[in-house]
């Protein structure tokens, strides 16, 4: 890329810069795939200078980026890093920030800012910014901004927001980062989908009998407790991350892989959610805290915030009518896993004399998103040397084997890349959040009245509640665990 760009980090002195983004950074330099000149400037409140930012940046370097990386010297990255101290609603300091970052760059340079910021300081910054003239783009140079998340609260504030925002920014500003959709192995549920020809004409309510989607994690709510309390499982995963997995993998095949082709088609079929009914809370829906929860520092006594959450949607369009769509996540899990499974239908008949005790397993194919990524698809097999027993076998694709062990860059990397280039596919539009609040927001706000289902207590390192599991064996089904398994 060869053009002047100012990248500008609001909350330069928090843990995402120092743990994320310039490490992101530093290895797009290095892999030579930044713009040039570049220059990058922190702005935060810490009583930082320019030299203390060169100095804790350095270290994230050493801390995040793997060795090879970092070989050579690399001043001349830091040289490229500026600081500049202030509050997010002080306008003299964005004054002096204009100043500042006019300073280093002329009238050509392009800027992105990034809102690496606590939510309610979002839309002040975009204020201060506009009155400033900081976002005014010209025929030569263009602004865009990069919004962290949590994007709302709720499907009220969010579409405030998003009102707020589109009277000071064009849509086509806005990069609301949902750093899920950068996951390579998530990017490519939609090459697996659409650049193949077997799947697809299977991936319907024909033969498909359900979909699992599950982003368990092992770590519990740490030193985030003070935000997770007020934020809550709902909104911490599957207002964002679990919605975006859920509508790649059902969406409609878009026309192109142009930005608004593919949102338009995740926008629709979010919208096809059906919210579930206060009356079915108890039987749609699971929450669970983790045992101790409540002893963490920041954790208000007594609280009621679920830290597990499963539940079962439907997806009400001609494709998916009756598939029952089982999503979960929670903390303190026994691993880390992020998985989709596909389970297909039974065969209709049976032919084969095989044992009482044996029943023909179904199809299944599993989606590794992460920590192993990978795609395996069960199916049934003779056993040699038998008459006619038969065992499950998989076949197994892992992104390691094919391309080498750490092929897989770190979400941000990517969504800076797309960013500086112009492309908000991988960013999420204001309809798609807004549809995605439509679906939760029922849920929040009913688990807040006699309709909600207990909160299951679950012990740490366990898989969850046993509600979960009885929600699933009800129905004839049972959480697989195809991924963690590999
Ligand atoms: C974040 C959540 O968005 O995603 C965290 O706020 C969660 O609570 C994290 O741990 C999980 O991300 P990843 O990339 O580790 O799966």
């Amino acid at each position: 890329m060869i053009d002047a760009t100012t990248i500008v980090i609001f909350g330069a002195s928090g843990d995402l810069t120092r743990r994320k983004l310039i490490p992101a950074l530093f290895k797009q330099w290095r892999k030579q795939r930044l713009p040039a000149p570049l220059r990058i400037v922190g702005f935060a409140f810490s009583d930082w200078d320019t030299a203390t930012f060169r100095s804790e940046m350095d270290s994230g370097i050493k801390e995040f980026v793997e060795e090879d990386f970092r070989q050579a010297s690399y001043d001349d990255f830091c040289d490229m890093l500026h600081f500049v101290q202030g509050g997010f609603t002080e306008s003299d300091d964005y004054a002096r920030l204009e100043a500042a970052i006019s300073e280093l760059e002329n009238d050509t340079t392009n800027r992105l800012y990034y809102l690496a910021t606590p939510p309610r300081f979002f839309l002040p910054i975009v204020e201060q910014m506009h009155a400033q003239g900081m976002v005014q783009e010209s025929d030569v140079a263009w602004r865009r901004v990069i919004i962290e998340k949590p994007f709302g609260n709720d499907l009220a504030s969010a579409q405030a927001l998003n009102t707020s925002l589109h009277k000071l920014l064009d849509e086509q500003q806005i990069y609301r980062i949902d750093h899920y959709l950068a996951k390579e192995t998530v990017q490519n549920i939609m090459v697996f989908r659409f650049a193949n020809a077997i799947f697809e004409p299977l991936w319907n309510r024909n033969y498909i009998d359900h979909v699992q989607i599950s982003a368990v994690e092992s770590v519990d709510v740490g030193h985030r407790a003070g935000y997770y309390d007020q934020a809550g499982v709902l909104r911490d995963m599957f207002q964002n991350h679990l919605m975006q997995l859920l509508s790649l993998v059902a969406m409609e095949p878009p026309a192109s892989f142009e930005a608004n082709s593919v949102r338009d088609e995740k926008a629709k079929v979010l919208k096809a959610v059906r919210p579930i009914s206060p009356e079915a809370l108890a039987s749609h829906t699971i929450r669970g805290q983790y045992a101790g929860y409540r002893d963490a520092p920041d954790v208000a006594d007594g609280s009621e915030t679920p830290t597990y959450a499963a539940l079962e949607l439907y997806i009400d369009n001609w494709r998916w009518r009756g598939v029952p769509f089982y999503l979960r996540s929670g903390k303190a899990l026994q691993q880390k896993a992020t998985e989709i499974i596909i389970q297909f239908r039974g065969t209709p008949h049976n032919m084969f004399p095989i044992p009482a005790d044996y029943s023909i397993r179904r199809n299944v194919l599993a989606l590794c998103i992460q920590p192993h990524e990978a795609i395996h698809l069960r199916f049934e097999t003779k056993v040699p040397d038998t008459d006619i027993d038969m065992r499950s076998v998989e076949m197994n694709f892992e992104y390691d084997l094919a391309f080498g062990k750490d092929s897989t860059p770190e979400a941000y990397e990517r969504l800076l890349l797309e960013a500086l280039d112009g492309d908000p596919t991988l960013f999420t539009r204001a309809d798609s959040i807004e549809q995605a609040w439509r679906i939760i927001d029922p849920i929040i706000q009913g688990w807040q009245t006699a309709f909600a289902p207990p909160l299951d207590e679950y012990v740490t390192g366990s898989w969850g509640p046993a509600s979960s599991d009885l929600m699933l064996s009800q129905a004839g089904r049972h959480w697989r665990y195809a991924c963690a398994e590999h």
